[in-house]
């Protein structure tokens, strides 16, 4: 995989200004708020920090309170591509499935928007090495063939010369998402350009690319996951990719408990990577909704950030919302902190034919 993947397209730019036109329907929702929302009647235009109460699965308890100053500059409608290269390519796709190469290869898996006709020949997909069979949904069952020979669970693949394990794991992950690699290289980039010692912040952070690539950019790293075994994959892969003197500290922890309990600490980061899913659990069973959840996730996150903080990154996949709905939650979260919020699609671009596959939806801080 190559940062080259990092390629942005501008397709559309919204104003930022609303002004409804005179005499306009004023729109009322025919449901309640959910409570949450509703309670959000006190005095706006405060900065303070909210409250952080204990969570209760699914129901947040932070009070959150609109922001005084300026929102952040916008840029919206970006796509962020993710270009075929030798250590990552999606060949083709069609038929709800995808064929991609991972390093040495290729992989047969559903892929549900794939709802075209394949570019290539039938005789280009049985040369798949794997193939993952089952349920089409994100995280449904099923299980991996090997069509030509047995192969074992892991195997050597890269991001930007960066080595670590591809992996076939159950529910047809891969151990890493490719697109994420425009993020990868955009926080290499600030890391770099900084010229000063730089917090990461990586939540949801699975089997650690992401970690890897903010130590080797000289990063000091705190990553947090609530699977076991991804932070055990998540070792290995800084072994296998010789960063085991960086300094990362690994936590298995849910991920909302750690942010609440670093608010409290006044601990701050200068950078914040945050790819939750839309549902996922803590390892002590806490609940992570994302349209429950992640209002108040991002309002902790800034809390956490440092004066001088460079930026913060939400990606979110296999959520029906547009873009907007995590570009608003950012800007104003941001408030007051100048900078931008851009906003967008993670696409990967098929080397059959071009096609653009989307993979999730992107928000991010920069303060630029
Ligand atoms: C979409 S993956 C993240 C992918 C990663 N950013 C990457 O690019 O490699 C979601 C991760 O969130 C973790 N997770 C799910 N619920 C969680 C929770 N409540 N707290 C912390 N991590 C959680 C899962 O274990 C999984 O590793």
């Amino acid at each position: 995989m190559k940062p080259s993947g990092g390629k942005t397209r501008k397709t559309k730019s919204a104003a930022s200004k609303a002004n409804p036109a005179k005499g306009a329907v004023q729109w009322q929702s025919p449901v309640k708020p959910r409570p949450q929302f509703a309670k959000q009647v006190r005095t706006p235009a405060i900065d303070a920090p909210a409250q952080g109460g204990a969570r209760q699965d699914a129901s947040p308890r932070r009070v959150l309170v609109r922001r005084s100053g300026a929102r952040p500059e916008e840029r919206t409608g970006l796509i962020l591509e993710t270009l075929p290269s030798e250590d990552y390519a999606l060949l083709d796709s069609g038929n709800g499935l995808k064929l991609e190469q991972y390093g040495p290869y290729r992989i047969v898996r559903p892929e549900g928007q794939a709802i075209w006709l394949p570019a290539w020949a039938k005789a280009e997909w049985d040369k798949a090495d794997a193939v993952f069979t089952g349920n089409t949904d994100e995280e449904g069952v099923g299980r991996w063939h090997f069509p030509k020979v047995p192969l074992g669970e892991t195997w050597p693949l890269a991001f930007d010369e960066l080595p670590f394990y591809g992996r076939f794991t159950s529910f047809r992950h891969v151990g890493v998402f490719p697109e994420q690699g425009t993020h990868w290289a955009h926080m290499d980039r600030l890391i770099r350009n900084a010229k000063r010692p730089v917090k990461v912040l990586n939540l949801f952070g699975y089997t650690g690319v992401a970690s890897l690539v903010a130590a080797r950019a000289g990063a000091e790293v705190t990553h947090v996951d609530a699977s076991k075994k991804a932070i055990a994959w998540a070792r290995e892969n800084q072994e296998m990719a010789g960063l085991s003197s960086k300094p990362i500290r690994w936590i298995c922890e849910d991920a909302m408990k750690f942010v609440m309990r670093e608010e409290r600490r006044g601990s701050t980061y200068d950078i914040i990577l945050l790819d939750p899913p839309a549902y996922g659990r803590g390892p002590g069973g806490e609940v992570w909704q994302l349209f429950d959840n992640l209002p108040d996730m991002v309002d902790i996150c800034r809390a956490i950030l440092s004066p001088n903080a460079l930026s913060v990154v939400l990606t979110a996949y296999s959520i029906r919302a547009s873009f907007f709905a995590i570009h608003e939650l950012m800007r104003d979260a941001f408030t007051g902190l100048g900078g931008t919020v851009e906003s967008g699609e993670l696409i990967l671009r098929e080397r059959s034919s071009g096609r653009a596959l989307s993979t999730s939806l992107f928000s991010r801080w920069e303060n630029t």
